[in-house]
């Protein structure tokens, strides 16, 4: 039986599962040092505040070195979320975004997957950027491109697919949120930005660490409120483990077509495993139900 593609991908690249061994870590330390793991872990602890720049620019110190710390975190999510992608393969268009990229390998992934695309990756850290191209160099994609840029910044427009993954809770800086109108305000933003890229037939994948229910029902009502429909065939949960914890995170498929706007809510929470919103619950989810 053929491999799945991701994983040729994965193997291309030097993405692997990680063993948690004394091994594998012997092995890091002679690739990247023997500090490779107490430097991740205190940059690590900008994450949670203001120094996320910080964090990213010592893992992305050089390709490999992201490859493998990356691999640690992330494999069991990349390998669910791109095998999806493999069989969802008719939502990718011909003109791609992903937004927070990275280092680019779920950017690469679409471009391998779907050489006659035009696929662009934005990153807020230079750092992420100038590794990304290194990885589209080493697999000699010639269909993908990267901008350092925030969302505001980014002036792309037209895409018929974009995609985030593990992106907005960054992106909103969950830590400033102090209150369920600052999350509103945050993520109305996001969607924002979001939809002005979007062609008028575009579809937006989002993939996404929302924290609890009342964050996922915020994202789908923010994603309605700015124009986009919510299409819940397409929505579900992935769960993954992340090194040693369990993981969940939301898959929304929204559509620029409102006429999806008016998706049973029962059929939506269920695939989004959330409770349904009671009355007191953000307005626009209910409207029309
Ligand atoms: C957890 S990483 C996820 C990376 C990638 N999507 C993946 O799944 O491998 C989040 C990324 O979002 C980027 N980011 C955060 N805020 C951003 C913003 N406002 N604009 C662009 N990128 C941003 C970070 O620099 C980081 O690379």
């Amino acid at each position: 039986m053929n491999k799945p593609s991701c994983i040729d991908f994965f193997n291309k690249i030097g993405i692997r599962k990680p063993r948690f061994t004394r091994s594998e870590y012997v092995e890091h330390q002679q690739r990247f040092g023997s500090d490779w793991m107490t430097k991740i872990d205190l940059a690590g602890e900008g994450l949670s505040g203001k120094n996320m720049e910080e964090f990213y620019k010592v893992k992305n110190s050089s390709l490999d070195y992201a490859i493998a710390i990356n691999s640690l975190y992330y494999y069991d999510f990349y390998r669910q979320f791109l095998e999806i992608c493999e069989r969802r393969k008719q939502l990718f268009g011909d003109r791609i975004l992903d937004l927070g990229c990275d280092i680019g390998i779920t950017t690469c992934f679409y471009a391998w997957m779907n050489p006659e695309s035009q696929v662009f990756g934005i990153d807020i850290i230079k750092e992420s950027t100038l590794r990304a191209q290194e990885l589209a160099n080493r697999l000699s994609l010639k269909n993908v491109k990267f901008e350092c840029a925030s969302l505001d910044e980014f002036e792309g427009t037209g895409f018929d697919t974009v995609v985030s993954t593990a992106f907005v809770h960054e992106a909103i800086g969950v830590k400033s949120i102090a209150s369920e109108v600052d999350l509103y305000k945050s993520l109305t933003k996001l969607a924002q930005h979001t939809w002005r890229y979007m062609s008028d037939s575009g579809v937006y994948i989002s993939c996404e660490r929302l924290v609890d229910d009342m964050t996922v029902f915020t994202w789908i009502d923010t994603l309605r409120s700015v124009g986009f429909g919510i299409d819940s065939s397409h929505c579900g949960v992935i769960k993954w483990k992340e090194m040693n914890e369990q993981s969940e995170f939301r898959l929304v498929l929204a559509k620029n077509d409102l006429a999806f706007g008016n998706a049973d809510i029962d059929i939506l929470c269920k695939a989004l495993r959330i409770k349904r919103p009671d009355k007191h619950g953000i307005g626009l989810l209910l409207a029309g139900q």
